[in-house]
């Protein structure tokens, strides 16, 4: 088992202000940040990044969301980083995410859903690597 996983703050959160008010939920949940970027992604990259969904009907309504707004990207590191991770986020659809959740919290529908998280140790080492030189982390 991995004790890093891999997330980004998405535009929907970005653009609402919840920026500092989901890393200050994710830390006093025992997360330690190893690397993070605020950056824009373009409609290639975001493309690129979620590739794995490509042939889904919602990939385009996904790219186009996801290259709307500036997203922070982080690396992080807890024991049992990816599943406390995606336990601490909620469900994918913030209507049946748990209560407290930070997709229950900050998100409004499932493709504006706040943050993502990795959904395993293979994907989190990817999707970092997408993201973070060996320079930029630590
Ligand atoms: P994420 O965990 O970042 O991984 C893939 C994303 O696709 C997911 O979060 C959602 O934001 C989005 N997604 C999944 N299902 C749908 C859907 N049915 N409609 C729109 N977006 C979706």
């Amino acid at each position: 088992m991995s004790n890093r996983t891999f997330t980004m703050i998405k535009p929907d959160a970005t653009s609402k202000g919840y920026t500092g008010a989901i890393l200050d939920q994710i830390i006093k949940a025992g997360f330690t940040v190893k690397a993070m970027k605020w950056i824009k992604l373009s409609e290639e990259q975001a493309g690129l990044f979620y590739d794995i969904h490509r042939a889904r009907p919602f990939f385009g309504e996904l790219v186009d969301f996801m290259s709307s707004g500036p997203i922070v990207a982080a690396i992080l590191e807890k024991e049992n980083a990816v599943a406390d991770f995606r336990e601490l986020i909620g469900a994918t659809n913030p209507a049946n995410a748990a209560e407290g959740t930070i997709r229950k919290n900050f998100a409004a529908s499932i493709g504006e859903n706040a943050v993502h998280g990795s959904d395993s140790d293979e994907n989190a080492v990817i999707e970092g690597d997408f993201f973070f030189s060996k320079l930029e982390r630590f």
